[in-house]
């Protein structure tokens, strides 16, 4: 068996990826270490609770105390540190927990496999550790900063993070790279750009403007709607970090995006026009509360945009798709279609997930715009 470290696994990749794992590798345990903040939800863990090769511990990754106590009783093969605060507006209404989490958090389970995981020291006085181990940091195209309306993201474009967010997950980034200069710490870093999919939390763009929509709530467009994301299904992401944990080099950085560029507004769009045709062609699920009528695009509201909003990201994934074989699997087009399915389909997660805290962070949020 090999054992694996999952931080911040019932967030929405996280999730993703231990049911991806589970489902394809049956020699693989996996514990999760989840402090289960507003963004973790056991929810999205149904159906691998029971499964004897998966764990739940509730907890943080800036308790060193814990995390040491972890490796010694798992003795961990890999660390994949996917724990974050991930929310750009948050970050900018309340940082210091970003830096916490984000930065200090990374470091704590650094210095933890580095204890764990060291055997003694080579002959040039570097640490030594057991084979097969890594460290994988989930890092993000965010740490590249924003783009003019050409060129695309390459593993060797300079660092230049804009929000507190992207620039707590960029430190973060920078000490795991530091760990495998200094230390010789094995360690991959991946940089992906924007996912959609199913348990994605209702604060991001996509699920946001589901649930608006289904609700006959407006759909708050940032500026003039015309920055650029480069869009990649979850599962396709997850496929891509079972790539990079395998086949990857230690002390690699891969990017991972799926060449799949698109303007808010357009999104925005799409989600209107899909959502209607879905709920109009299927009855039963037109026997919910839905205001066909209210779903077009009048919903539409652009409001004040985000502060330091990076106008473009598009990532180069030529190093991950010829040196390590990896594609993504989805076409826009598909992935959007099921992922608009999942949420129409799973209501009772939506309504588990949006609580009284959540709704008190959105008016705040949207009523300053
Ligand atoms: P998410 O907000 O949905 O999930 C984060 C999870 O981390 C939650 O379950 C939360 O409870 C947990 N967590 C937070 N603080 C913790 C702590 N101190 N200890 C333990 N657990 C803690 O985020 P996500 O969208 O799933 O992103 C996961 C990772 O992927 C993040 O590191 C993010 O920066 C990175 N990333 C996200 C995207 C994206 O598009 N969502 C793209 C590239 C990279
Ligand atoms: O690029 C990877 C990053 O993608 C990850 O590192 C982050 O964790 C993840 O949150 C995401 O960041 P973004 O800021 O790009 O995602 P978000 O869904 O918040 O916003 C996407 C775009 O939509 C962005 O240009 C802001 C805009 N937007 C967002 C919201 C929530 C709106 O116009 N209106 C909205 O209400």
């Amino acid at each position: 068996m090999k054992s694996l470290l999952v931080t911040g696994g019932a967030g929405f990749i996280g999730s993703n990826f231990i049911h991806y794992m589970l489902k394809k590798y049956d020699d693989y345990r996996i514990v999760n270490l989840d402090i289960l903040t507003y963004a973790g939800n056991l929810e999205n863990l149904k159906g691998v609770e029971n499964n004897p090769n998966y764990r739940f511990v509730k907890g943080s990754i800036t308790d060193d105390q814990l995390v040491g106590k972890l490796f010694r009783e798992e003795d961990f093969d890999y660390v994949i540190n996917f724990a974050a605060e991930s929310h750009v507006d948050r970050s900018i209404e309340d940082p210091a927990i970003f830096i916490k989490t984000n930065i200090m958090g990374t470091q704590i389970l650094l210095d933890a496999a580095k204890k764990h995981w060291q055997t003694g020291k080579d002959s040039q006085g570097y640490p030594a550790y057991k084979e097969g181990k890594k460290f994988f940091q989930v890092s993000t195209d965010e740490a590249y900063g924003s783009l003019g309306e050409t060129g695309m993201f390459t593993e060797t474009t300079n660092l230049a993070p804009n929000s507190p967010y992207s620039a707590s997950k960029t430190s973060a980034d920078l000490i795991v790279r530091a760990y495998s200069e200094t230390f010789k710490m094995p360690v991959n870093i991946t940089r992906c750009s924007n996912n959609y999919g199913p348990y994605q939390f209702p604060e991001k763009l996509i699920p946001l403007m589901i649930v608006n929509c289904l609700k006959g709530k407006s759909l708050p467009v940032y500026g003039d709607g015309m920055q650029i994301r480069d869009w990649l299904h979850v599962k396709d992401h997850c496929s891509a970090i079972d790539s990079v944990l395998h086949k990857g080099k230690p002390g690699e950085v891969y990017n991972v995006g799926g060449n799949n560029e698109k303007a808010n507004i357009d999104i925005v769009k799409l989600i209107i026009d899909t959502v209607r045709e879905k709920l109009s062609s299927n009855p039963d699920l037109s026997n919910h509360n839905y205001q066909l009528s209210t779903i077009n695009y009048q919903l539409i509201k652009y409001v004040e945009d985000r502060l330091g909003h990076d106008r473009r990201y598009a990532i180069d994934n030529t190093k991950i798709t010829t040196e390590l074989g990896w594609s993504p699997s989805y076409t826009f087009e598909t992935g959007m279609s099921q992922t608009i399915d999942w949420y129409l389909n799973n209501q009772d997660w939506l309504n588990n997930v949006i609580n009284k805290d959540y709704l008190e962070y959105y008016d705040k949020m949207y009523s300053s715009k």
